[in-house]
């Protein structure tokens, strides 16, 4: 099968990772790729988010399956205009891209499927979305309703802070994203990510995680894409899985079928677990990154077979082949991040890092320059291990680390430190 992969972050490479060890895999294109993935497979560059760019890609190359990494060209329609061609795409429509494009949708979704998540107000005025806030009170949780880059969300813990959020929002600081605003009852918890891959009809769990958002050791500082994640999550028992399968994921899967907009691709739900109970935090329809570096390592080529069977609507008949193992993947960012870094500094000791089913040093942002690979990103390297208990591979995760030469980033010794 000729394959084609859309994005250019660890996710990206983790995907191409495994999609290269599955022998049903004849060639593989990412695009846009970085210098990571350029050393295991084919880079092109078009732009992604334009579905009529990757059709045309897509056709000139005899490209049979389309893996989307982001969320963007999904919530563009990318996967609608490849359907419409007649090419495999794994990854939901524009409609049903809605559960992460728009979290009022994703509330009304709850709602009508009686998932557990918490109360909210709806709003596109200043003043309602105030009177709503004062009358709450504090802790409370501002949201916009679009896609904000993961920055749209304001967990205030004083009343001001969420009356501040409201100006901001209104005021344009998300743009189009924050003209309308959810706002929510504050779940207390612990957090945890479930992935669970959808054909339309049926839905199978994939695995569990659970990332580092903030910057800081201690998990102190401002908030990140995530800058490391391990899986399996402990918290996510098999038992709150279940409870997750039944009361949120099957019941929301049932809601957008019945809504014409059944959901196909992976469903990323962040949950929020209080006494065996979890709730729904929230919806992406995407892998999470870097939560998807540590599930590829953990499913390794199975991994395309079982996006291949929920593209062809065949998650019905297929099975997940469990092994017992740990994964965890350190982020190494650019120094500065999250806030303004510097880019093109070289980075040294990737050549001699082992490349196996166990340890892999994922490349998030990276280019080639002159001989040298260089950072091109905040998040920049993404190193990963596999192990029969999460502090082997957390051991060795450091091993790895200890070894890349890299003078202008930074990373997170405590990666994992709540499930050890
Ligand atoms: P989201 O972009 O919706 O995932 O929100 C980002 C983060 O904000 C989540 O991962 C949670 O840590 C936090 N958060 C979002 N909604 C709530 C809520 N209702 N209660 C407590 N924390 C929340
Ligand atoms: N690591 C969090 C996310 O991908 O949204």
């Amino acid at each position: 099968m000729n394959i084609l992969i859309l994005g250019s972050g660890g996710r990206e490479h983790a995907l191409a990772w495994a999609v290269m060890q599955n022998p049903k895999c004849d060639k593989l294109i990412v695009a846009p790729g970085n210098a990571g993935i350029a050393k295991i497979a084919d880079c092109a560059s078009f732009d992604i988010n334009d579905g009529g760019a990757v059709v045309n890609f897509a056709e000139e190359n005899a490209i049979e399956f389309v893996i989307v990494g982001p969320e963007a060209p999904l919530a563009n329609g990318v996967a609608d205009r490849l359907r419409e061609a007649g090419i495999l795409v794994f990854g939901p429509s524009e409609g049903a891209a809605r559960l992460e494009a728009s979290k009022s949708f994703t509330k009304e979704v709850c709602d009508a499927a009686d998932a557990p998540t918490a109360a909210y107000g709806h709003f596109t005025d200043a003043a309602q979305a105030k009177a709503y806030i004062r009358e709450q009170g504090a802790p409370i949780v501002v949201k916009a309703d679009g896609l904000a880059a993961g920055k749209g969300v304001i967990v205030a813990m004083d009343e001001q802070s969420a009356l501040d959020a409201i100006d901001d929002m209104f005021g344009g600081a998300f743009g189009g994203a924050g003209a309308e605003v959810v706002i929510e009852e504050f779940m207390d918890g612990e957090e945890a990510s479930f992935f669970i891959l959808c054909d339309g009809k049926t839905a199978l769990p994939i695995g569990t995680a659970q990332d580092h958002k903030r910057v800081g050791e201690g998990d102190t500082g401002p908030n990140t894409g995530g800058m490391g994640a391990y899986s399996p999550a402990p918290v996510l028992t098999d038992e709150i899985a279940q409870k997750a399968m039944d009361e949120i994921i099957r019941p929301t899967m049932d809601e957008m079928a019945k809504r014409g907009v059944p959901y196909q691709g992976i469903l990323y739900a962040g949950l929020m677990i209080k006494d065996g109970q979890p709730r729904l935090v929230e919806y992406n329809v995407r892998f999470g990154d870097p939560e998807c570096q540590v599930l590829m390592m953990r499913l390794g080529a199975q991994a395309m077979d079982l996006m291949h069977a929920a593209a062809e609507e065949r998650l019905d008949t297929a099975k997940v082949n469990w092994a017992d193992d740990h994964a965890i993947t350190v982020v190494m960012a650019a120094n500065g991040y999250p806030g303004s870094y510097e880019k093109g500094s070289v980075i040294k000791g990737l050549d001699g890092q082992p490349e196996d089913s166990k340890n892999m040093v994922f490349h998030a942002g990276t280019a080639a320059k002159d001989g040298d690979v260089i950072a091109t990103g905040g998040r920049v390297l993404n190193v990963t291990a596999r192990g029969a208990s999460l502090q082997e591979a957390r051991d060795r995760a450091y091993d790895m680390i200890d070894t890349i030469d890299w003078p202008g980033g930074f990373f997170r010794r405590d990666i994992g430190w709540r499930a050890l």
